[in-house]
């Protein structure tokens, strides 16, 4: 139901690389779909991530230095970015072009008049801009989010972030400041419709929260996690970790460190 309403994106943008990021067409085979969902269930990830996978070639857009992966056009993209496009409407202003998956349908709204991407990466735009069959409501401009600024007295009907590569609690605090930025552009006195939200939000939300239950330190400190090297790994690696996971995660930080 959620795939009818996008575009196979690879039938649009061909490979390509820049400096900094590359678009790749990936092929996932019907035994890949297989072993990511029982990978999931083994890591005791959600199970949600993968559900809707099916196998077929995907656009990837990764960042050729860290070997991130930015954006694609799989399943989980078009699940949690589903709520926007319905809810798109008026002018609208969208942090972050990504692969173009959800400007598409949102420009083929008629009740959507205007749509504003700021894109922080000039790369990026040149990678996938002139692939995207826009239509003339569609403008983007080069530009960082956190600093940009409307001009004055410009209001929008739907403001979108959809910034974030992944899905963790440090995306919460920027995602926090960005709606406290932004909200006085919103059209909220004229149109009961606004609509302004980040991807992900609640999940994110919940990560912030979940960590705020431990102090990581302390338990750190419980468990005689002396090493700093190993305790500093733990802290930055996986802030999600329940009191017994991190007895577990230290002897294999001991066990790595001991390899090396
Ligand atoms: C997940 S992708 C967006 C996906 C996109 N909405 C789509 O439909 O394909 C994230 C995008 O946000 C951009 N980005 C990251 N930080 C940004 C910032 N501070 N300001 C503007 N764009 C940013 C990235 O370069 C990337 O293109």
């Amino acid at each position: 139901m959620v795939t009818k309403t996008f575009q196979k994106m690879y039938e649009l943008i061909p490979a390509k690389e820049s400096s900094q990021f590359k678009i790749i067409h990936r092929k996932i085979s019907e035994e890949e779909v297989k072993f990511q969902k029982l990978k999931n269930i083994w890591d005791e990830k959600q199970y949600m991530e993968v559900y809707g996978l099916t196998p077929g070639t995907y656009v990837v857009l990764g960042n050729k230095k860290n070997g991130e992966t930015i954006m694609s056009d799989t399943w989980m993209e078009q699940y949690t970015n589903h709520e926007i496009i319905e809810k798109a409407n008026g002018n609208v202003l969208i942090a972050g072009l990504g692969i173009g998956l959800i400007i598409l349908p949102i420009q083929a709204k008629e009740c959507v008049k205007s749509i504003v991407i700021i894109e922080k990466y000039q790369e990026i735009i040149d990678l996938v801009l002139p692939h995207l069959p826009l239509n003339n409501k569609v403008k983007v401009i080069c530009a960082d989010i956190d600093t940009y600024e409307p001009k004055n007295n410009i209001k929008f009907d739907t403001i979108y972030f959809d910034i974030w590569n992944n899905i963790t609690a440090d995306n919460y605090p920027q995602m926090k400041d960005l709606h406290k930025k932004f909200r006085k552009f919103l059209n909220n006195k004229v149109n009961p419709n606004c609509f302004i939200e980040s991807w992900r939000r609640s999940d994110c939300r919940r990560l912030d929260k979940e960590n705020r239950k431990y102090d990581y330190n302390d338990v750190a400190k419980q468990f005689k996690i002396t090493d700093e090297k190993i305790r500093r790994a733990i802290l930055k690696n996986d802030l999600k970790l329940q009191r017994n996971k991190l007895i577990l995660e230290s002897e294999k930080y001991k066990e790595v460190q001991r390899n090396e």
